[in-house]
This record gives structure tokens, sequence and C-alpha cells, in this order.
């Protein structure tokens, strides 16, 4: 206190002061900002593993996706995933990480189906729409089915928090570490696939899809799956793709450089609006897509792994796998079992139509 004797005597003293103040109160904000999301968490997750209620298992996907993310900005790998972007792109199923994971799903229950829905972090609309009309896991009474949304990261403007919140809410989320773009649809698919061949391989059928797409669940069943297929393994179906060839007019959606695919032939494959496979092919695609280059049409590449394991795509009616929007009406989508590009309240609109109006037909 010497170099101020007299607190506030003077202007000169006034001024020290207050910069201590500043000083000393800027550091320990700080450091209280810098221990409470980084060290404090894992401090607190490390304390009590055995007693893990929603809300550590909350803070324990927010530490990971704040090591991912604070990982990723200083330019460093993140943890697990060491993998440059090149050997990624030969072994996709192997070089990412679970985010939001659902391990404990499938754990008490044999699925009938399992429904892998593309989505992003940004459609939280079409999530809630398909989570009360097709999706509902009670759309088809009596029979099991599951549901999980797929997604990867997405960095601009989404708050993952809300995803993380959606995901503790719902339990219907599943994210791995690879940023969620149109040319990783591939990764995407090879999640889903990766997450029936790893925590629900017993799962009858699954059905990968996308959020635009509705899907007649109960068509699907009714029509194709019961009474079961004459073989429950290798079943795999949808809209047929047969003898296409490699787009190379770049203003094409489609449009493949002949550096990611130098043939000029693809393998038959289903349109990835909607196909529909047995579980045991789950495992085999993700075996086959370690073997098979990446290329990023995820339809197209599943094509690849089928045809790589041998497995034959059946055959069903051209008029229940739709790549179009199928004008609406009950009596209409009481025969198929997709229609395209579907806004989020007409997934409701058309199932609860479907769901009244059917018997009339
Ligand atoms: C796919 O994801 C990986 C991993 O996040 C990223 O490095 C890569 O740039 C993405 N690819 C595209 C085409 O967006
Ligand atoms: C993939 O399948 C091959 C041939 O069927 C088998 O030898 C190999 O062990 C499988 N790999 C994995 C990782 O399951």
């Amino acid at each position: 206190m010497s170099y101020c004797s007299g607190f506030f005597s003077s202007m000169e003293c006034t001024k020290k002061s207050l910069f201590l103040v500043f000083t000393i109160s800027f550091t320990a904000i700080y450091l209280i900002s810098y221990f409470y999301t980084s060290d404090y968490l894992a401090a607190l997750l490390k304390s009590d593993d055995l007693h893990m209620g929603s809300e550590k298992s909350l803070l324990k996907k927010t530490l990971t996706n704040f090591k991912q993310v604070s990982g990723k900005e200083n330019g460093e790998a993140p943890p697990e995933n060491g993998k440059s972007v090149n050997e990624a792109t030969h072994t996709p199923a192997q070089s990412f990480t679970f985010l939001i994971n659902e391990e404990e799903k499938c754990r008490d229950r044999t699925p009938f189906l399992v429904l892998l829905i593309s989505t992003t972090a940004a459609e939280l609309q079409r999530r809630d729409a398909i989570r009360r009309s097709w999706g509902s896991e009670a759309a088809v009474p009596g029979v099991d089915i599951l549901r999980l949304f797929m997604l990867g990261i997405n960095t601009r403007g989404i708050n993952e928090d809300v995803l993380l919140r959606e995901s503790e809410q719902y339990h219907d989320i599943i994210q791995q570490d690879f940023l969620d773009t149109y040319n990783n649809l591939t990764l995407k698919t090879l999640m889903g696939m990766r997450w029936v061949a790893s925590y629900c391989s017993g799962t009858r059928f699954a059905m990968k899809t996308d959020s635009d797409v509705f899907v007649n669940t109960m068509h699907l069943v009714e029509k194709l799956l019961r009474p079961l297929p004459p073989s429950t393994q290798n079943y795999f179906t949808g809209h047929l793709m047969k003898g296409h060839t490699p787009i190379r007019n770049k203003a094409s959606k489609w449009y493949i450089s002949e550096e990611e695919f130098p043939g000029n032939r693809y393998h038959t494959f289903c349109s990835g609006t909607g196909y529909v496979f047995s579980g045991d092919l789950a495992a085999k695609i993700v075996n086959a897509s370690l073997t098979i280059k990446y290329i990023h049409l995820e339809d197209v590449y599943v094509g690849f792994c089928l045809n790589a394991k041998g497995v034959e795509i059946v055959p069903v009616p051209y008029s229940l796998f739709n790549l179009h929007k199928v004008p609406f009406s009950p009596c209409t989508y009481n025969k198929i079992i997709t229609s395209h590009h579907i806004q989020p309240h007409e997934h409701i609109h058309y199932w609860e139509t479907l769901q009244e109006k059917k018997h009339t037909c």
C-alpha cells in the first residue's frame, strides 16, 4: 500500500487502482470460463461414471464436441481420427467417430425394421414431421420399427447444443465427425450401415431414405415384407437403376469426374430416395466399403458394394418406389411405398389423411 498512501486521495492513485481491478477481473473471468468449458466438465465426468444420468451423458457429449471443435480450430487432427483425408477416402467406414450415438437403442429388442433417414441439422421441422407421421415407431401396429436420423457435422451457424437437446429428447439421432456436405452423403449412408452392423445386427430389415421422401411404412411392411420375402438374407430392393453410366456434365446434380470414377458403367443400384434391405447386408456393405474406392454418389456406391458381395437386387413393381412426387390422394398413396420432394407439413397431412381414408378405397 505504500505506493498509494491514502486511497483515492489523488487522480493518479485512482487510475492505478482501477487498472489493477480491471486486470484482476479480466484474468479471473478468463480462467473461470476456461475451466468451466474444459477441465471442469472433464473432472465432473470422471468423478462418477457409474451413475451417469441423462444430464451427464449430455455433458459428456458436449465435452466430446467441444474437444472435436477446438481440435479442428487449432488445425490439429481430433483424437481417434488422425488419418489424412486421402486415407479417409479409401476407408471411409473406419475413419469417423460417433459424436452422437444410440448404442443402447436396440439392446433389448429385435426390430423388424430400422429406418435410417438422411438429414442435416437445420432440418428440424422435417424430422419433427417424420416423427409424427410415417416415421413414428408406432406407425405400424404390432411391428417393431426403430427410427434413426443420420447427420454429419454442420459448421455454419448451427448450434450443436440444440441438436444435443433434440437427441436427449428423442434418442433418434446418430452423428459422426465428417462434414455434412453433399459429397459426403456416402459417408452418411455408411455410418447408418455401420450402426446397424454394430448395434442392431439382429434387425430383420432396414431402409435408407431421405427427409424429403414420404414413406408409406404401412404398405412397405404389408406389401413387401410380410409375409417374409422368400429369402430374408441378401435381400435388397428399391427403385432399380439399371445400365446407368457416369454423367460427365458438370451442370448435373449427378456429375462425377473421371478422376473420381474412371469407369464407364455403374453396376445396378437402387435410388437413394429409398431402398430396403435385410439386416445381414449392413455388415456386408460395410465390409465391402473397406476395399471399394469411395465415390460420393451413395446409392451408386452401395450398388458397387452389393456387386462385390455377389448380392442380386430383387426387382419389385416400379410403381412402389417413386423418384418423383406422386400427386396426393389417399387411394394412390395407399398403394405406393415412396414419393419424393415432400414438404414437412405434407408428411403429416398425407399420413393423417391416409389413416383416415384408406379404408374407403
Ligand atoms: C467430408 O468430410 C471430411 C471429414 O470431415 C472432410 O475433410 C471433407 O472435406 C468432406 N468432403 C467434402 C467433399 O465435403
Ligand atoms: C470382410 O470380408 C472378407 C471376405 O468375406 C473377410 O475375409 C474379412 O475378414 C472381412 N473383414 C472384416 C473387417 O470383417
